[in-house]
This record gives C-alpha cells, sequence and structure tokens, in this order.
C-alpha cells in the first residue's frame, strides 16, 4: 500500500513578507522551507507515519545509531518553476533508484520510488510559495538568475542502541531548501587539485551510494586543495591512484579533438550522477560520441597539454555543468585550452537549464510536472 503525505499545516508559518525578502537571496542550503515530509519504518511494520509536518529539529536520543555507525543516506534534486507558473521536477524517478540503490548498500530499507515522489510533490505542494521564480530573460543574463527550490531526501538509522548492526527504527525526512543560481556572478572555470593522498572511496565500499561517510572522508582532501588555493577536489582511484574518479560532489567528463564526450566507467566507487547520465544521452545531439571509459591521469594531463583534450567539466545538480580551468597534481599545473569555458561544455550547460526552465522541448520525457 503506498504512503499518504496529509498536511499538518504548519501553526506559525514565515509571513509572506519574511519569505519574500530570503527569495531576494537565498544562497544555498541555508534557508528551509515552513515543512518537511517524514515517515517511519520499523522492521516489525515497515514503513509508516507518514505526513507533510511543521518544519522542526529532531530530538535525539545520544545513543541514536546513525550518531555511531553513520547509517544514513540522501538524495538531491530541485523543482523548477516554468513561465508559466508550473512546477517541475527533472528525472526524480532517477533520484528514487538511486536512493534504493544506496538504501540496499547501507542496509536501510527502500522507500518505493512512487512514495518517493509523492512525498515530494506534496511537500512542494505544502510550500508551494517558497518555489522561487525560475528564470526571466535569455542567455547569460537568465542563467545568473536562475533559482529553484533544492530537496533533500534523506533516511537515516533512528533506533537507540549501541551496536553494530542494521537498525531495526529508520527515520525518512525530506527538506525543501530555496536555491539562489549557483554562479551568482555569472560561469567562471574552477582550479582543481588532483589528491593521489586521499581516496573518496575503494573497491566494494560505499563510493557508489549517496551516503555522509563519503563526504566526511573528503573533506581533509578539499581543505587541504583550499589551503593551496584550488575551488575543488578531484579524487583518483584507491588501488593504483592512477584512474580519474570524480569531485567531491560532481561526476567529470572530457570533450577530446576526435569529437568524443568521455567521462569515468562506472566501477562501483564513483557515485552514479543523474546529471551525467543525462549528458551521456545529450552527447549525440552535440555531434559528439559518449564514451564510459577508465582514464588514467596521465592520459587526462598529457591530453590537455597536447591540446587533445580541448575541455573539462564537472557535473551535477547544484551547478549543472562546471567548467574546469585548470587542474594540478604535485608536479604541475595543466590549464585546459585557454583556460576559459569552452563551446561544448557552454552549450551543454545551456541545453540542460533550457530543458529544467522549460524553454526547450523535452524529446526524451526527462521532466515530471508537479504544480
Ligand atoms: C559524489 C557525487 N558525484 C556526483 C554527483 C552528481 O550527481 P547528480 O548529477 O545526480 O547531482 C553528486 C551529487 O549528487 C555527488 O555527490
Amino acid at each position: 500500500m503506498s504512503l499518504a503525505f496529509d498536511l499538518r499545516p504548519h501553526p506559525h508559518p514565515r509571513t509572506a513578507e519574511e519569505r519574500a525578502a530570503i527569495l531576494v537571496d537565498p544562497g544555498f542550503g541555508v534557508h528551509f522551507t515552513d515543512h518537511m515530509a517524514v515517515a517511519t519504518w520499523t522492521s516489525t511494520d515497515g514503513w509508516a507515519d507518514s505526513a507533510i509536518v511543521p518544519y522542526g529539529p529532531f530530538t535525539l536520543d545520544p545513543a541514536t545509531a546513525v550518531l555511531h555507525y553513520a547509517q544514513e543516506i540522501f538524495e538531491g534534486l530541485k523543482a523548477y518553476r516554468h513561465a508559466d507558473g508550473s512546477v517541475w521536477l527533472f528525472r526524480p524517478d532517477q533520484n528514487a533508484a538511486r536512493m534504493s540503490r544506496s538504501a540496499r548498500r547501507m542496509a536501510l530499507p527502500e522507500l518505493a520510488e512512487e512514495d518517493f515522489l509523492a512525498s515530494i510533490d506534496a511537500l512542494i505542494s505544502a510550500d508551494e510559495a517558497w518555489v522561487p521564480a525560475g528564470a526571466s530573460g535569455t542567455g547569460a543574463a537568465s542563467e545568473s538568475s536562475e533559482q529553484s527550490l533544492y530537496l533533500r531526501p534523506f533516511m537515516f538509522a533512528s533506533e537507540s542502541f549501541l551496536g553494530v548492526r542494521a537498525s531495526r527504527r529508520v527515520t525518512y525526512c525530506c527538506i525543501a531548501s530555496p536555491a539562489g543560481p549557483y554562479f551568482a556572478s555569472g560561469v567562471h572555470p574552477v582550479r582543481i587539485w588532483v589528491s593521489t593522498t586521499y581516496n573518496r572511496s575503494g573497491p566494494g565500499g560505499t563510493g557508489a551510494a549517496k551516503t555522509g561517510g563519503n563526504y566526511a572522508s573528503s573533506l581533509l582532501a578539499q581543505a587541504e586543495a583550499a589551503e593551496k588555493g584550488f575551488d575543488q577536489v578531484m579524487f583518483t582511484d584507491a588501488v593504483e591512484q592512477r584512474w580519474v574518479e570524480e569531485l567531491g560532489g560532481m561526476n567529470v567528463y572530457l570533450v577530446t579533438a576526435d569529437h568524443e564526450l568521455v567521462t569515468p566507467a562506472l566501477s562501483g566507487t564513483i557515485l552514479e550522477g543523474v546529471t551525467r547520465d543525462s549528458i551521456l544521452t545529450l552527447a549525440r545531439e552535440f555531434g559528439l560520441t559518449p564514451v564510459e571509459r577508465q582514464i588514467s591521469l596521465s592520459e587526462l594531463l598529457e591530453g590537455i597539454d597536447s591540446g587533445f583534450v580541448s575541455e573539462v567539466f564537472a557535473c551535477g545538480t547544484a551547478a549543472v555543468i562546471t567548467p574546469i580551468g585548470l587542474l594540478a597534481d604535485g608536479e604541475g599545473d595543466h590549464k585546459v585550452g585557454a583556460g576559459d569555458t569552452g563551446e561544448v561544455t557552454s552549450a551543454l550547460r545551456k541545453n540542460l537549464l533550457d530543458l529544467q526552465y522549460g524553454r526547450a522541448a523535452d524529446p526524451h520525457g526527462w521532466m515530471r510536472r508537479v504544480l
């Protein structure tokens, strides 16, 4: 039986003025809407107690399992308002499927796709006023004004016990946060530090699951990169430190002189991004051959230096597509092309944004209308 997410309205939601003040410049992940979706799973009864409730803190026993053993997973997707006022999600079925894969890996219960989608639909309906106006205008001006409602579904071990075993009680929740344009001052290529000291994940580990520990283990590498003056870290494989994997929160692509759009193959250690998958499909529309294979770090850096690799970019829900202007390992800097945003990178980015904001046709049926 599917779950119902009935609304228990917030007794004191923010006023229209308070909300408007936040939506002027929402930033990313700092403001939250008035409600959240919740459901609880127990090993005896399965999923129950689903509802949309006032946004607010959880009360957690100090022995709550997630605080000790990190049994938790999450997702990230956005709701986009189109020019006619309607509200849409981009491939939310893919997030539901990934959440199920993550759940299996982390010994958490799966939430059916229809329940995952129902929780999001109900939350957006309750907090529709928090979905910012999408984009206005065209071209670069519209890109820098693009806003959305970021959705963060997550699930954690909420049984109070000390002992290493799967939790018999699990809490599901989805919160929503209005998000401003990721690149408020326009799209600028980022500088990447390649870490061969720290790994994000290893064979048989949890790299393909969206679980907090992967991100916790990336923080020190990210801090070291920032200290050296870089924006983000690129991780290599844990066995040979030889193969390109991904950034801390984005997948990676490169464009070659023979018109291939190449991304590291899914090896079980990389997160399967929804944006990554969408770009594989879009490649042919741009006259490029999509290729998933192993890419060695030396191949990448030598290709950049020779000009054979003409563009490198990162991709993910938050920033869509981020051009990479420079990569550095301990041995030197490697500037990609002229160091600015490449043609393919710009065109793919524009295509994805146009689709998401309803400015382009949706031949793949990727958009799902909520309101
Ligand atoms: C480690 C990692 N890789 C890749 C991605 C990109 O995934 P998506 O395109 O589904 O946002 C994300 C973001 O969710 C991520 O956290």
